[in-house]
This record gives C-alpha cells, sequence and structure tokens, in this order.
C-alpha cells in the first residue's frame, strides 16, 4: 500500500500482488448478496485480483471451482463451504499444489487441520444461543406450552446444523418449549414461504417462529398474512442475518427479535490473504462480532444498516 514495493525485503518481482480464488456459496439470501458485495469491494480496495465463482449452492460446482483455481496456480483460495462435509480430497489437491486455503463464513468438518489456514466467520452455534435465550426471556413465568415451527437452513451447511443445535441446547431445558415441526427452507425466501404454508396446514396451533435466516422469515411472514394471522403477534418470529428488509419488517412489528450475523467479511479477508501469503502466522479461528436487536430498536437502527 506504499508503494514501496521494490524496497519491501520481502521477495521482489511483483510479490506482493495477490490472485485470490474466490468459491462463493450462490446467490440464496440478501445476506449473501452483501456478503459478494462486500469481498469484491475490499479486493478492489486491496488491488487484489479476485477471481469469482458462484456455486450457485452446488457442492459439486465449488469442488469444479477450486479445481480450476488450482489449475490457474492463484496464490490462496478462499471459500465458503455449502455444506460441512466432503471436502478433502479437493483440499488435500490444493495442500499437494501448496496453495494456501482460507474458509469465509462458514466451516467444514474436516479432521485434518492442515487442509486450511484459517477459518473466518460467526460462531453459529453462539446465533442460535441468543435467538433460544430471547425465548427463554419472553417466555419467563409463564407455564403453557409454547409451540414452536423452525425453518432450517441448507441441509448440511454449517449455520443450519449449529443454529439447530445451538437453539435446542437451550430450550431442552424447560420442557414448555416444543419444536413441533422443523424443514429446511433452504436459506430462501420462495422455500421459507412454501415451507410455512405447510406448517400453518400442518399444525393448528403455532406461537413461534424460528427462522434460520431473514429471507425465510420474510418469506413465512408472506405465508402468515395469506392464511390471515398477524406476524409478530399471533405467531412470533426469531430471525438470523439483520439484512435491511428485516429490520423494516421488524420495525412494522412483523419479526420480534434478529441476531446479527455480519456479512461485511471483505476487508478482514484481503487483510488475511497479504499474511498468508507473505508467510505471517495467522489466527485460526477469526470470529465477527455481532448482536442481537428487539422491536423496540429496531426504527434507531434502521437507517445505520449497512447491508
Ligand atoms: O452462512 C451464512 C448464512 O448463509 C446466512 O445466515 C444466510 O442468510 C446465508 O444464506
Amino acid at each position: 500500500s506504499s508503494g514501496g514495493a521494490a524496497n519491501d525485503g520481502a521477495a521482489g518481482g511483483g510479490s506482493d500482488k495477490i490472485t485470490i480464488g474466490f468459491s462463493q456459496v450462490g446467490a440464496e439470501s440478501g445476506w449473501r448478496t452483501a456478503n459478494t458485495k462486500s469481498v469484491q469491494d475490499a479486493a478492489k480496495k486491496a488491488g487484489v485480483t479476485l477471481k469469482f465463482s458462484d456455486a450457485q449452492q452446488k457442492q459439486e460446482n465449488q469442488i469444479k471451482a477450486i479445481r480450476s483455481f488450482i489449475q490457474q496456480k492463484v496464490d490462496i483460495i478462499a471459500f465458503s463451504p455449502v455444506v460441512e462435509s466432503g471436502w478433502d480430497t479437493v483440499l488435500k489437491e490444493a495442500k499437494a499444489a501448496k496453495i494456501p486455503v482460507i474458509l469465509t463464513d462458514r466451516a467444514v468438518d474436516s479432521q485434518d487441520e492442515s487442509l486450511y489456514v484459517s477459518f473466518l466467520g460467526s460462531d453459529f452455534v453462539e446465533e442460535g444461543k441468543r435467538a433460544a435465550d430471547w425465548l427463554v426471556k419472553e417466555y419467563q413465568g409463564k407455564a403453557d406450552p409454547v409451540n414452536i415451527v423452525q425453518l432450517e437452513g441448507t441441509t448440511g451447511s454449517a449455520p443450519a446444523n449449529d443454529r439447530k443445535s445451538g437453539f435446542a441446547d437451550v430450550i431442552k431445558g424447560d420442557p414448555k418449549f416444543k419444536v413441533l415441526a422443523s424443514q429446511t427452507g433452504d436459506f430462501t425466501r420462495a422455500k421459507g414461504k412454501e415451507v410455512m404454508q405447510a406448517f400453518l396446514k400442518s399444525q393448528p396451533k403455532i406461537d413461534v417462529l424460528y427462522a434460520h435466516n431473514d429471507d425465510m422469515a420474510l418469506g413465512a411472514i408472506q405465508a402468515i398474512e395469506e392464511a390471515g394471522k398477524q406476524p409478530g403477534k399471533d405467531i412470533k418470529i426469531i430471525s438470523i442475518d439483520g439484512v435491511k428488509d428485516a429490520f423494516t419488517a421488524m420495525s412494522q412489528g412483523k419479526i420480534n427479535v434478529v441476531v446479527e450475523c455480519n456479512p461485511l467479511l471483505g476487508d478482514q479477508l484481503m487483510e488475511l490473504a497479504k499474511k498468508v501469503k507473505k508467510g505471517e502466522s495467522v489466527e485460526r479461528r477469526i470470529k465477527t462480532e455481532e448482536g442481537v436487536f428487539t422491536q423496540d430498536q429496531a426504527a434507531a437502527a434502521l437507517p445505520s444498516r449497512q447491508y
């Protein structure tokens, strides 16, 4: 950044130029769109060449993209794994080609820690716990059963697995909380709406919807309104992410609480990549800092939301 590359002391000849191959999950949600923009903007700002590939929520596409990055001899491979399992083979290929891998946003369940240098992203278990903490408080001192339906994220993905288990861990302490139905809505509005319609048909009494992301919650709101019920009142809604549309819905009383998940990982990723390229040691796990927002805070927070 100083422009003094020739005097840097590190290996010369333009070695401070970095090419990153980035394999993105897809464009399934508002969160994801913000994440993509953050990575692309940050690359530009940092003078990093970014080879961007959209996997359209398919693991096979991500594996293909990673193999193509290896062939192109990029300096760093970064990717947000659509699901947790099944990465060892391709990550071993990257390792054999001596290309460091950075995980962004989502984790892999590989036992071999040498297959990636760092994992930058949120703590999804914590997010699930925060969602449940709100629920426990909301129904404190009440004995009646609380009927919950859950819209899960993409099956096999880290955020779906972890948000489900974090939530379950907290509510299991009180038997009045009952998860009556739980199904994937694949993190999209369309599927969130579709699955909520099915829940409304099959479940005579729903008190709470726990959606693993805002897009599914926003789709579900449509289904609830079309069924003649009031989202946020007849059915309380807990959501995760904190995109602007969710804050708008919350300020209208349609979502009760949003657990924040920060998609703006671009700058941190570029910084990490530069360190890795220079051979500096980096932290293996970098967690993003996030909050929880309730209805009374929604209107005030809305104008300053950055995604
Ligand atoms: O991995 C992060 C999750 O993926 C976000 O919560 C969701 O909106 C996105 O699709």
